[in-house]
């Protein structure tokens, strides 16, 4: 089978050294699709592949009637809001992703722009610590999890709310569970978001949430910037001026917070939460052994989309 590595965000070469032994060792063959301009190329270099392995990369109903052999799709990676699922159930096709192999990445990144933040961008100023301040996680999967670790040895009080995790495991990572998304908000200065962009979520946070975050609020977001309401957040950092935006990611209106919010927000030149080595080899090797073992048993944990 030929299995295709599609990334307009390459993988590091030593991630695509070990997802090609794992492949050829399956018996398959591994094709490598980087930095593609148009998805007329993306199309094309799929038109003879039984498997794929993206990324962020869109998967949608064109890029299916493109590729006639498509058994599979991996998304190395967390979140598959790129993977048109219904499409791929139409063709009979397996989507699954790589669930927690990139959150340690994720979650550094996010302390990363806390501290940035907090140090002022390192301008030799006198700024913050994180020590004793609160960390709220609005969701605790995977990434919440290693905020929680990491939050512990900064010393900060961590809060979680995840209507589908039970409390025992929050309580046993030394995190707060509340019952509501609005204590969360209300209960802490900064806010880490860690939920998937759906229709559930998308523009989900907005004012009602954010304007409830105590004096000197800062919200992180290394998830989507869909999930952010931000017509309702241009016009609370208006008014609030002591609320910060940090993502990975910019906003649809990066020149508006440039003009407007001067060191008030940081964003990312390109997403890159789960940019690492680590990250790129641990999600891009289990595609791999995904892919290598849906053909050899059938296998299809981590399938995310409905059979037909
Ligand atoms: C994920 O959902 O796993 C992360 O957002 C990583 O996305 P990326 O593979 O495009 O870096």
């Amino acid at each position: 089978m030929k299995v295709l590595v599609a990334t307009d965000k390459p993988f590091a070469p030593v991630a695509i050294t070990q997802i090609r032994e794992v492949t050829e060792k399956g018996g398959h063959t591994l094709a490598l699709l980087e930095k593609y301009k148009t998805t007329q190329e993306l199309h094309a270099a799929a038109a003879d592949a039984d498997a794929m392995i993206v990324r962020s990369d869109i998967v949608d109903a064109a890029l299916i009637t493109a590729a006639p052999r498509l058994k599979i799709v991996v998304r190395a990676g967390a979140g598959y809001d790129n993977l048109d699922l219904q499409a791929c159930t139409a063709r009979n096709i397996v989507a699954m992703n790589t669930p927690g192999q990139n959150s340690n990445a994720v979650a550094e990144l996010a302390f990363g722009l806390m501290i940035y933040n907090a140090r002022g961008a390192f301008d030799g100023k006198t700024g913050t610590e994180l020590m004793g301040k609160t960390l709220g996680l609005h969701a605790f999967g995977a990434v919440g999890k290693c905020m929680a670790r990491i939050a512990s040895g900064f010393g900060m009080k961590v809060f979680a709310y995840d209507p589908f995790v039970d409390k025992k495991s929050m309580s046993e990572a030394g995190v707060t569970a509340v019952d509501t998304v609005e204590d969360l908000y209300s209960s802490c200065q900064y806010i880490s978001l860690h939920i998937p962009a759906n229709d559930k979520t998308k523009n989900s946070i907005g004012e009602k949430l954010l304007s409830l975050m105590p004096i000197g609020a800062v919200v992180v977001n290394t998830a989507r910037k869909e999930v952010i309401n931000e017509a309702e957040l241009v016009s609370l950092m208006e008014k609030r001026t002591d609320m910060k935006y940090l993502s990975d990611i910019a906003t649809d209106n990066a020149e508006l917070f440039a003009s407007k919010f001067a060191g008030r927000y940081f964003f990312t030149p390109k997403k890159m939460g789960a940019q690492t080595e680590e990250a790129n080899i641990n999600s891009g090797v289990a595609a791999a052994r995904q892919i290598v073992d849906f053909f050899a048993t059938g296998n299809e944990k981590y399938r995310v989309n409905k059979p037909k």
